[in-house]
């Protein structure tokens, strides 16, 4: 290649040397100074160009956007900020951006404009950052599986099943919709379209992947999952990342064990391969906490915020505990919740988990043992407890201003306690024998729990709204390019 990197020169000391930089131009001042990106750094180089020794027709098209190659000499910079420049020699331009035209001045946008030109937002300090620290965690993320001994799986994204069993999918048809084929009802006949059959996007790959670990012992799964839920929220996507492990011989707290493993090493990689990137997120962060009244500004920034999740223990508790503490709290007392806490059974809203882990334990929390009715159908059982109600063996992770980050559980590897559970739920069997063979042919105590990935990014990132941490966010009414 003619040319280096950025993000190389910056920090390189061999001054007089001739060097080419090709990258966008963020701002061009008093048509001498082009601070140019490339993408490899947050940070610009630049460049000082001769404008008297430029043709005029060069300089006027030097445009915030514009793409440039410019050689010139490294040299040490006068100016503070920064440590070298470039003393161009030669001025060309790649690609002209109409100045009148760009969306993206050289001055601060807030994140819902630039939501609005998402195809465009890359080219901000911003989202070089995000999608960096996005690139590094994923990274993370195999790493540490290749290092533990666990397989990729892919598992596949058309399926025949629910592997929530909470009826949010996505529906597949062939694409001929003026003609799909219909049964006398009108309704559309699958049993004639493409798989003979009702196929959706997977909501999880996790049944799949139970398959893959009662072979391998531990696989992992990380990739796309769909839910057609409608929730428009800062932390609900309909297309999100999940990452999935599932582990043969594997009991709940080998599972709890594991996903707290895993979310420090992945938030400590981060950490130590994108100092630069947490840096600037964590200016960034406090720059938009100063418009926050005193009382709702975070105690620590987000540096601190991190190493805070790497030195402390998740802290473990039954859902028939938290409840307890929920039942007794200030907010519930004086009926400052939305939802009331008074009896045993109902589903935590994200008010009492952020109180759970914001206000009471101040960490991370891994919540287990939850009621039976309100958890999916394939978790392991728990004997009925003094008072005769009905547990299982599932485990959430939540965390400091995101909630619920990791969903798991032990599976229920007992098959005629399965299949009364989908009995009892509704879910056919005869539409679920290859799942229900893992546990006819070799059953075994297995566990697993999936992470989802932009809530990851969010809480590593310290962004609060999960369209901003995804490159493409898919939310209701919303998917665009
Ligand atoms: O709790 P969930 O629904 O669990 C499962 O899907 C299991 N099959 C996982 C397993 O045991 N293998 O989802 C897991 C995680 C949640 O804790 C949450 O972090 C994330 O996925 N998640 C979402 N993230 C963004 N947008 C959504 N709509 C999400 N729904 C779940
Ligand atoms: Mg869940």
């Amino acid at each position: 290649m003619e040319h280096t990197r950025i993000k190389e020169l910056l920090n390189a000391t061999e001054f007089g040397k001739e060097v080419v930089v090709k990258g966008w131009v963020r701002t061009f001042r008093n048509n001498q100074f082009i601070a140019i990106n490339d993408g490899s750094s947050i940070n610009n180089i630049q460049a000082v160009v001769d404008f008297e020794n430029t043709p005029e027709d060069i300089l006027k098209r030097i445009t915030t956007g514009a793409a440039v190659r410019v050689k010139g000499q490294l040299i040490e910079s006068l100016g503070k900020g920064q440590k070298v420049e470039v003393k161009a020699t030669e001025v060309s331009i790649i690609g002209d951006s109409d100045p009148e035209k760009y969306p993206l001045q050289p001055k601060k946008h807030s994140l819902e404009f630039l939501r609005e030109i998402a195809h465009l937002r890359f080219r901000t300090g911003t989202f070089n950052a995000v999608f960096k620290v996005r690139n590094a965690l994923a990274f993370a993320v195999h790493k540490f599986f290749q290092e533990n001994d666990f397989v990729y799986m892919h598992t596949p994204i058309i399926t025949g099943s629910d592997a929530e069993g909470a009826g949010e999918m996505f529906q597949v048809t062939t694409l001929n919709l003026s003609n799909p084929p219909r049964k006398e009802n009108g309704e559309i006949d699958f049993k004639e379209d493409f798989f003979g059959k009702s196929t959706n996007l997977t909501v999880s790959g996790q049944l799949e992947g139970e398959l893959g670990a009662m072979a391998f012992g531990n696989i992992y799964t990380f990739g796309p999952t769909f839910r057609a839920e409608n929730s428009n929220t800062t932390r609900h996507l309909a297309e999100f990342w999940m990452i999935e492990p599932e582990m043969a011989f594997y009991e709940l707290e080998d599972n709890m064990d594991l996903a707290e493993a895993l979310l420090k090493y992945v938030i400590k990689y981060a950490l130590e391969t994108c100092p630069e990137e947490i840096e600037f997120l964590k200016s960034r962060l406090l720059e938009e906490e100063k418009s926050k009244p005193a009382a709702e500004r975070s105690e620590l920034n987000l540096v601190e915020k991190l190493n805070f999740v790497l030195e402390n223990n998740f802290e473990r508790v039954t859902y028939t505990d938290a409840v307890e503490i929920l039942k007794r709290s200030k907010p519930n007392q004086k009926k400052q919740f939305k939802y009331l806490i008074d009896d045993w059974g109902a589903d935590l809203q994200s008010e009492h988990e952020r109180y759970l882990v914001e206000k009471h334990f101040k960490k991370p929390v891994i919540l287990t043992d939850y009621p039976r009715e309100i958890k999916s159908f394939y978790m392991k059982q728990n004997e009925p407890d003094a008072q005769g109600r009905n547990t299982v063996r599932a485990m959430d992770i939540l965390f400091p201003g995101i909630g619920e980050m990791v969903g798991g559980s032990q599976r229920e590897e007992n098959l005629d306690r399965l299949l009364a559970r989908m009995a009892e739920v509704g879910i056919p069997a005869e539409e679920m024998e290859w799942f229900l063979d893992t546990r006819r042919f070799g059953s075994v105590p297995h566990s697993g729990f999936g992470v989802g990935f932009e809530r990851l990014v969010l809480f590593t990132t310290g962004m609060t709204n999960i369209r901003d941490v995804i490159p493409f966010p898919r939310t209701p009414k919303n998917a665009e390019f």
